[in-house]
C-alpha cells in the first residue's frame, strides 16, 4: 500500500471525527505489530516516526518495506516519518528509499539559514510527494541522545513562525510552547495562549513535540488551540521496557522470549490507543 503524506493522513484522520494525529516514536521493530493493532482498535490512521538513530540500527529498506507491508495486510493508511533531522544528505536517503513524511531540524540555526535550508529540503520533498515538517524555537530535554538545557529553551515567537511559513511554505511547523522531550521532573506548563496566537497568525497545522507526561486535559487544549500532530516517543519505551524487565526478571531461559514481550507488546498497543481516544 502507498505511504500517506501529513496532508493526506490529516484528511483520513478529519473524515474519521479526529482533530488531530498522533505520531508515535517506533524504538524497535517487535513494536510495530502493536502500533497496527491500536490504530485498528481505534479505527485511526496511524503515523509512524523514525529517529534517525532507530533508522541507523533497523536500515530505511526494512522500516519502509515492512511498514508498508503492515499497512497493506491491515488496511491502515499509514505515513512513515523521518523523525528530527539536521542533515539534509540523511533527509534524502529516507525519502530515496520510501519515508512518506521527514522533519528538518534546523531549530539550533539562526532563523534565516533554518529558513534557507527547510527550503532546500522541500525543494528535494514535495517533487517526490514527501510532507515536510520543521522547527522554531528550541524544545527542551533529551531526545536520542541529544540535550536542550533548561537555559538554552526558547519559545517561538508568532512573528518568527509567521515569518518562517510565509517563506518556506512548510507543511507542518514544530512550535516550543512548554513541552519538553523525555521525562518530565514535575508538570509540563503549556503556553496555550502563544500557541492560539501562532496559530491564528500562521494557518499552518502545528506540532506537539514531547507528548510524553502532557496531561489529558493539557493535551485536549493543544489540539482545540491548532495542534495537529503530536509526538509520543518516551511513554512506549517506558511501558516496554518496564514490562520486559518484569517478564524477564521472572522468566526461564528455556521460555520462548516471545512469552516476554507479548505483554510488553501489549502495554504499546494500550499507551497508543490512549493518546489516540484525546485527538478526537
Ligand atoms: P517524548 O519522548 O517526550 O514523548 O517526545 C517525543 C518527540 O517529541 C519526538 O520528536
Amino acid at each position: 500500500m502507498k505511504l500517506y503524506n501529513f496532508p493526506e493522513l490529516s484528511q483520513v484522520a478529519k473524515a474519521r471525527g479526529f482533530k488531530a494525529l498522533g505520531s508515535f516514536n517506533l524504538h524497535c521493530l517487535e513494536m510495530l505489530p502493536a502500533f497496527f493493532r491500536a490504530a485498528k482498535q481505534t479505527n485511526s490512521p496511524l503515523m509512524i516516526q523514525i529517529s534517525t538513530g532507530t533508522a541507523d540500527y533497523l536500515g530505511h529498506k526494512l522500516l519502509v518495506d515492512a511498514v508498508s507491508s503492515l499497512a497493506a495486510s491491515e488496511q491502515v493508511p499509514t505515513c512513515l516519518h523521518l523523525d528530527h533531522c539536521s542533515d539534509p544528505l540523511a533527509i534524502r536517503t529516507a525519502i530515496d528509499a520510501g519515508f512518506s513524511s521527514v522533519m528538518y531540524d534546523g531549530s539550533h540555526l539562526n532563523i534565516e539559514e533554518n529558513i534557507a535550508n527547510t527550503r532546500l529540503v522541500i525543494a528535494i520533498a514535495h517533487p517526490r510527494g514527501v510532507s515536510v515538517e520543521a522547527e522554531l524555537g528550541a524544545i527542551g530535554g533529551a531526545e536520542d541522545g541529544k540535550m536542550v538545557a533548561a537555559e538554552d529553551i526558547s519559545f517561538t515567537t508568532v512573528e518568527d513562525a509567521k515569518r518562517f511559513v510565509d517563506e518556506t511554505g512548510v507543511d507542518m511547523l514544530a512550535v516550543s510552547v512548554g513541552t519538553v522531550h523525555g521525562l518530565y521532573t514535575g508538570k509540563a506548563q503549556l503556553q496555550h495562549r502563544r500557541l492560539a496566537e501562532i496559530t491564528a497568525a500562521t494557518g499552518t497545522p502545528l506540532v506537539l513535540h514531547g507528548g510524553t507526561g502532557v496531561s489529558d486535559e493539557d493535551m485536549r487544549l493543544a489540539v482545540a488551540g491548532g495542534i495537529e500532530k503530536v509526538n509520543v516517543g518516551t511513554e512506549m519505551n517506558v511501558q516496554w521496557v518496564g514490562r520486559c524487565k518484569e517478564m524477564f526478571e521472572k522468566g526461564k531461559v528455556s521460555d520462548s522470549v516471545r512469552k516476554f514481550l507479548i505483554p510488553a507488546n501489549e502495554a504499546v498497543t494500550q499507551v497508543l490507543a490512549e493518546k489516540i481516544g484525546l485527538f478526537k
